[in-house]
């Protein structure tokens, strides 16, 4: 009888189709909030110094992302490709996170240490002059722009909002610590922390 309702009234019947799939979608999803291995940091990750911090702003802005990934899958392939797969964990200051899903190049997430500085300011400035067969843009005009040092420390106080621990005396000497140094400078020295921290495992 109260089933015959529901199936004459196809308004009723969407609204309780949408309580339920809401309530299914509010189930899995709320707990994430409050998993201690989805929330907070995993072993050796530590938030962004301030030269790393500008240099992810030039990857988001340059749009690295469209091309890269920084999520090593776990699959048995890409393990031994990249290294450890990546954990929720490793992306807890990341605002926003950078996973991506296209994979024209390589994903990154393990890139951090497996070439030298010099190898990176080469490659970015011309990716052909280290990797012949390369059809990724050159990034010419990085190694020509100076890092706004007051930007990055109201950037990290706006982080410090969204639950990264940035204490007031690293807010205060991040000016100091980018001062001089080129955008090529801070997206270099944030490649080099994109790598597995925690233990050796596979
Ligand atoms: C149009 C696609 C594209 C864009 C955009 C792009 N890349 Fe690439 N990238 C590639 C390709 C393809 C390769 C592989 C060939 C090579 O090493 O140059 C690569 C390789 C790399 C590598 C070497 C990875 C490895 O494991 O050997 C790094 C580091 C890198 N890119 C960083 C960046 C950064 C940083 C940006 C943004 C400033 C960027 N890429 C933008 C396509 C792209």
């Amino acid at each position: 009888m109260n089933h015959e309702i529901i199936e004459k009234h196809a308004w009723l019947m969407g609204a309780l189709i949408a309580i339920v799939i809401s309530v299914a979608g509010l189930v899995e999803i709320v707990p994430l909030y409050f998993q201690a291995s989805v929330i907070s940091p995993s072993p050796g990750i530590k938030p962004y110094g301030p030269l790393e911090l500008a240099g992810r702003d030039v990857y988001v802005r340059e749009g690295c992302y469209l091309c890269h990934t920084q999520m090593v899958r776990p699959l048995q392939a890409e393990v031994e490709r990249y290294g450890h797969y990546s954990i929720a964990g490793e992306a807890v200051y990341d605002h926003p996170f950078q996973f991506g899903s296209k994979r024209t190049g390589p994903d990154l997430a393990r890139v951090g240490g497996r070439y030298s500085d010099e190898w990176h300011r080469i490659h970015l400035n011309n990716p052909r002059d280290v990797v012949p067969e390369s059809n990724m843009p050159a990034f010419t005009w990085l190694a020509k722009s100076v890092i706004d040092g007051p930007l990055v420390a109201r950037k990290m106080t706006v982080l410090r909002h969204l639950g990264v621990p940035y204490t007031d005396a690293e807010i205060a000497s991040a000016g100091e610590l980018v001062n001089g140094h080129t955008e090529l400078d801070a997206l270099v020295a944030y490649l080099q922390v994109l790598k597995w921290h925690g233990e050796v495992a596979k």
